[in-house]
């Protein structure tokens, strides 16, 4: 049944059962003396979408790179599908905020890769790596280096690869800071149009409170190092959303000061400017 954009609260949708849930239980993290990581407890469940906002520097990739099971952590445990996290979890799948591609493999090598690691046959790799690059809109692009394709076609590349392997967790590290403000809405719409159609779960780190409020169902706020999470906030705004709209609802300008005055007080502000 279509819904009026923006109209109503989002109504909690079924868990998927092809999304994992994160686990958070008081980790602390540290890098010889510096404490980045300091009590970090949260729950996330399968299937929502949780963005991560915080100053620079305060932990937001090690954070993520420990759930990813790319770093260890010094206390406490992760759990990513109910499995405690002691290396890569294979629900998981990252981008990164530089695209993460090879640059010597063609934009079609590149989506297949993480399918070619993991045995896929041939044409069962066709056929996704071509359903995920329509997805993100790069049909014809399949055969471009990806010096020959623009940094927001980069950037799409290095989401269909992600999401071409169907994770039960897309980890996401600021993905979409080094490009431009339209080319980002673009983005932000693809991703949203993407998501509410396959609920996986997605954590995504960003510096800005716009993007997080527009992706999320919930907003979770650190704090600087040694970093924790300050508050969790619900983003009570309806889906399908697209960007415009939701920067026109009142809630997103409650949201947004709220977020400020959290950052603030951590004194955080350049962070959120961007
Ligand atoms: N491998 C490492 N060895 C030593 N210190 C590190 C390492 N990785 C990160 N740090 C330090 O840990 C702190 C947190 O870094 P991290 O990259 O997680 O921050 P961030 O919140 O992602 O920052 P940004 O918003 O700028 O991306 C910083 O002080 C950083 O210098
Ligand atoms: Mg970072």
């Amino acid at each position: 049944m279509a819904r009026a954009e923006g109209a109503v609260a989002a109504p909690a949708s079924e868990p998927a059962a092809h999304a994992a849930s994160v686990e958070c239980r008081n980790v602390e993290k540290w890098f010889g003396e510096l404490n980045v990581l300091a009590d970090v407890d949260f729950s996330i469940p399968a299937g929502s979408f949780v963005s991560v906002l915080g100053p620079s520097g305060c932990g937001k990739t090690t954070l993520m790179r420990a759930i990813g099971g790319l770093t260890g952590i010094d206390a406490g445990e992760i759990l990513v599908g109910g499995r405690r996290v002691d290396g890569p979890p294979r629900e998981a799948a990252i981008v990164f905020q530089q695209f993460g591609l090879m640059p010597w493999k063609t934009i079609y090598d590149n989506v297949a890769f993480g399918l070619s690691v993991r045995g896929f046959g041939k044409a069962e790799l066709e056929e996704r790596v071509r359903h995920y690059i329509d997805l993100v809109h790069l049909t014809g692009f399949e055969q471009s280096f990806p010096y020959q394709v623009s940094g927001g076609m980069q950037q799409r590349a290095g989401l269909a690869r992600a999401l071409a392997v169907e994770p039960q967790l897309l980890l996401m590290d600021e993905p979409f800071a080094s490009v431009d403000a339209m080319t980002r809405e673009v983005l932000h719409d693809e991703l949203l149009g993407i998501w509410e159609r396959d609920r996986r779960t997605v954590v995504f780190i960003t510096h800005s409170i716009d993007e997080a409020i527009v992706l999320s169902d919930q907003i979770f706020v650190m704090s600087r190092s040694p970093a924790t999470v300050v508050e969790q906030i619900p983003v009570d705004i309806a889906r399908p959303r697209r960007e415009r709209t939701v920067r026109g609802l009142p809630q997103f300008g409650e949201l947004r000061e709220h977020c400020w005055d959290l950052l603030e007080r951590g004194g955080a502000e350049e962070a959120a400017r961007s």
